[in-house]
């Protein structure tokens, strides 16, 4: 199409048990436009109810960019309303990665910047290729971040760190996001890594997976006492479950338990 912009910006691959999102813009990097969020909410929707899939992967196409932002092309003549609804939409979505009851890897094959860096941190998991870089560029364009990167970057790396990221609009190669967490691990081939993490993960009781996701998730956004209550209901839930009983069957027995 003219400008490029195809009908599928992300492309869905489904691998033993793991569902790849790659994000598919590269002649702008996989930056995010508003087509390219809906096409990502429409994704993420049919992976969440695809019983073949228990790990999602995200990563970005070429071996440049994960993603390099929102479209600054498309928000350059947005209004104040029109840029709101695109922060909610975007919002929408990143919490749909964030709160799905499947683990979510970020692959950051390259640059994750702006609504990049923001997508990486909505993921339960990132690993990071050794060329990537990460940052908030925002302040330098004028604009706040949109997609939660002032609230779950300080969350994640703490305030100090967060605020001098996204006040100074720099970036940071990504053994430094490793040093500071907000990266796990920092790898030469960054797909195949988290393929592998998610292969582990897909040999566990799916069960207990979606639970102790949604108990870190949702816990971690509670107090302590209410949180380790919600703890022990997830954990009751477990024995009604019939993994529990083939999990610690096949540990009595001294043999792998068999989840399917
Ligand atoms: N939006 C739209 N197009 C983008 C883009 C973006 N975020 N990032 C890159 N592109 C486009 C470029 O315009 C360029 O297109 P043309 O070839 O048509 O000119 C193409 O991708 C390749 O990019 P560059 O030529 O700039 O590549 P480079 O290697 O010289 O630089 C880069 C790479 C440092 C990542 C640079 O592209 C860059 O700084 N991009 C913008 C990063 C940024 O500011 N991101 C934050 C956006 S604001 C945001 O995300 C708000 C929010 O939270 C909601």
């Amino acid at each position: 199409l003219p400008g490029g912009d195809e009908v599928n910006n992300i492309l869905i691959e489904i691998k033993d048990g793991t569902g790849i999102l790659t994000i598919h813009r590269p002649h702008a990097l996989n930056a995010l436009n508003r087509q390219t969020l809906e096409e990502l909410k429409m994704a993420l929707v049919e992976l969440r109810s695809n019983e073949q899939v228990q790990v999602i992967i995200i990563t970005g196409s070429g071996d440049k960019a994960f993603v390099a932002g929102a479209d600054i092309r498309e928000m350059e003549g947005m209004t104040p309303e029109e840029a709101k609804r695109f922060a909610l939409l975007g919002d929408e979505v990143f919490t749909m990665v964030e709160t799905t009851d499947k683990p979510v890897i970020a692959a950051v094959n390259g640059f994750a910047l702006g609504g990049g860096c923001e997508l990486a941190l909505a993921c339960d998991i990132r690993y990071a290729a050794e060329h990537a870089r990460f940052g908030q560029p925002e302040v330098g364009l004028g604009i706040t971040p949109g997609f939660g990167g002032t609230q779950r970057l300080p969350r994640l790396v703490g305030k100090g760190l967060g605020l001098e990221l996204l006040l100074s609009g720099g970036t940071i190669p990504a053994e430094e996001a490793w040093r500071i967490g907000l990266v796990n691990k920092v790898v030469p081939y960054v797909l195949e890594e988290a393929e592998k993490l998610a292969q582990c993960i897909c040999t566990k009781s799916p069960f207990a997976v979606k639970q102790t996701k949604q108990l870190v998730v949702h816990g971690l956004n509670m107090d302590m006492a209410r949180a380790l209550r919600f703890e022990a209901e997830g954990f009751g839930l477990c024995f009604s479950s019939g993994e529990q009983k083939e999990g610690m069957k096949a540990f009595g027995e001294k043999r792998v338990p068999s989840f399917k």
